[in-house]
């Protein structure tokens, strides 16, 4: 929860930014053009409901950010995460002066301040603080953008909008900045005019004590400040100490263990031992790249807290999946990153429903070739590598172009699922598409390869439907949809069975009833399929003998 009131207060900070930075570029035009432009980038704030909102805002940022530092138990983290978290803690040592010159005058004394005022005070009186709030502009846009981008790059439309944004943020602040200058020198040039300074101080109720009350607080408020810094530093030193040695042990992978010390994430245990692993939005729940799979140790985890559950609703995570950012262990875990520590915004998007490991139908193809052994042995190594490798692309162009994604290769086998963007009909008549299409390039192939081989390469093909589990598993550039369910081992057993039939292909009757093909002429067979109990109908669409005699293999 505090997490998106983290994001939220961050928002109307960022308008607040933004539109005064706006406010500021106008100086190139006018000092008169930068005053006129309070009204609609500066007066909204000072409202009541703006003043709320703005003053909120900041304190529940604040507050959120050292909470996080505080709860944090290494501050190790990406370089791009520290550079904003430095930023961040900088911002109130600059950032008090200009609020106690700009806001707080104006409610204590009644001074009417403007930006006419405030570059007499910056420009002529005290150019130091000048070049201070130079910095703070720069610094806090800085600090805002990373902010923003961290979170935009979650979204799937920011990719096309990067550039943009990104010259969008070289230039507000180098406009605002040009304005700045800008108006400090129309205010200095102003100055010459010696009655000019008093007329101004005296319309807005302005009197050369008060910079002296400013400079006062700021000061007890800068070290106030670093106060509150010093002391969260030291309870995050007495936690540690009290903590003692870590007792937890993480496994990660089945390879690395690591320790946990209490109250520490997986995330900060795995970052404390530079182990890496996907983080896109740096811990802040958001992303989902840092999820993990329990694989020992669930039953003495902690049940997910709100922010990390939508998350993983968002992802449709499985019950065995938590974010490593989020998790604090309690007992020894062991864990599988189901993301590769590269991964991306683009992988935290990608969510196609086959990664959610669910139950759907689908059409499986299951094809083999006849004869290999035989090729095998009689072959130099490199010839079979090379007749594999042709064989190979071949078949995978012909499923992938029906639509169909190959699931595996085991030798000179190939299974293929079909069905997975769409419904089971489509699936099963994919599936047949494609098996036609393997063996016209299988022909092509043969004509091809025909110096190469003794006898033409043949294929037998099973096709089955129904539901099976689908789930993305594996890692890194491993990663791949597995499938598993009776239907896979049943097109498999019906490949075999293209022997008995002396078909090139077998249908289940179930995957035929989803194809909405005429298939009169077919074959129907009651068959008996190992590990399955009962009988089942099969049917052969190409009437036997096929016109290839099949050599068994
Ligand atoms: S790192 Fe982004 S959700 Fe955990």
């Amino acid at each position: 929860m505090l997490g998106r009131f983290r994001l939220y207060s961050g928002l109307i900070l960022f308008a607040y930014l933004a539109g005064h930075l706006a406010n500021h570029a106008l100086g190139v035009i006018s000092l008169e053009a930068m005053n006129a432009g309070m009204r609609f980038t500066i007066e909204p704030w000072r409202t009541l409901p703006g003043t709320v909102l703005l003053a909120g805002g900041a304190l529940v940022h604040v507050f959120a950010a050292l909470r996080s530092l505080y709860l944090r138990r290494t501050l190790r983290m990406p370089a791009w995460q520290l550079t904003q978290s430095v930023l961040g803690l900088l911002i109130p040592f600059a950032l008090i002066g200009h609020v106690l010159a700009t806001r707080v005058l104006h409610e204590l004394f009644g001074v009417r301040g403007s930006y006419t005022t405030e570059l007499i005070a910056l420009w002529l009186l005290l150019p130091q603080f000048g070049v201070l709030q130079a910095v703070l502009l720069v610094v806090a846009w800085a600090h805002a953008c990373v902010g923003l981008h961290a979170w935009l790059r979650l979204k799937p439309w920011y990719a096309a909008r990067e550039r943009l944004a990104f010259a969008l943020a070289v230039l507000w602040p180098a406009l605002a900045l040009a304005g700045y200058v800008a108006g400090g020198m129309q205010a200095v040039r102003r100055s010459a005019e010696a009655s000019w300074v008093e007329s101004v101080a005296a319309e807005a109720g302005f009197t050369l004590d008060m910079i002296d009350w400013v400079l006062r607080w700021e000061g007890r408020g800068a070290v106030g400040f670093a106060l509150l810094l010093a002391v969260l530093f030291a309870m995050r030193a007495l936690r540690s100490r009290r903590a003692g040695a870590g007792q937890l042990r993480l496994r990660y992978q089945d390879r690395i263990t690591v320790t946990v010390r209490p109250g520490m994430t997986v995330l900060e245990a795995l970052r404390a031992a530079r182990v890496p692993h996907a983080s896109v939005c740096g811990g802040r729940g958001r992303c989902s790249t840092c999820r993990v799979h329990i694989d020992a140790g669930a039953e003495h985890l902690p049940v997910p807290e709100e922010d990390e559950l939508r998350v993983l609703r968002r992802i449709a995570a499985a019950a065995s999946v938590r974010l490593a950012c989020q998790l604090r262990p309690r007992a020894d875990l062991s864990v599988t990153p189901l993301l590769p520590a590269s991964a991306t915004a683009a992988d935290a998007m990608e969510r196609a429903d086959y990664q959610r490991s669910e139950e759907r139908a689908v059409a499986v193809l299951f094809a083999d070739m006849r004869g290999f052994t035989r090729l095998a042995h009689s072959r130099l190594p490199y010839d079979v590598v090379f007749v594999l490798n042709r064989y190979r692309e071949e078949m995978a162009h012909a499923i992938e172009s029906a639509g169909g994604v190959v699931n595996e290769f085991v030798g000179d086998s190939v299974m293929a699922l079909f069905g997975l963007d769409g419904d089971v009909d489509s699936g099963c008549r994919q599936a047949m598409a494609a098996a036609r299409a393997m063996f016209e390039r299988l022909e092509q192939l043969n004509r091809t390869l025909a110096a190469e081989l003794d006898e033409p390469l043949r294929i037998g093909i099973g096709i089955h439907a129904g539901p099976v589990i689908l789930g993305e598993m594996g890692y890194a550039k491993l990663k791949g949809i597995t499938v598993v369910g009776d239907v896979v081992n049943t097109a498999s057993r019906l490949e075999e069975m293209t022997k008995r039939f002396d078909a090139r292909v077998v249908v289940s009757e179930d995957a035929v009833a989803h194809l909405g093909e005429d298939i009169a002429g077919w074959q129907r067979h009651e068959v008996e399929v190992r590990g399955r109990l009962g009988t089942m109908t099969v049917m052969t669409p190409d009437a036997p003998p096929s016109d290839h005699p099949m050599p068994a293999s």
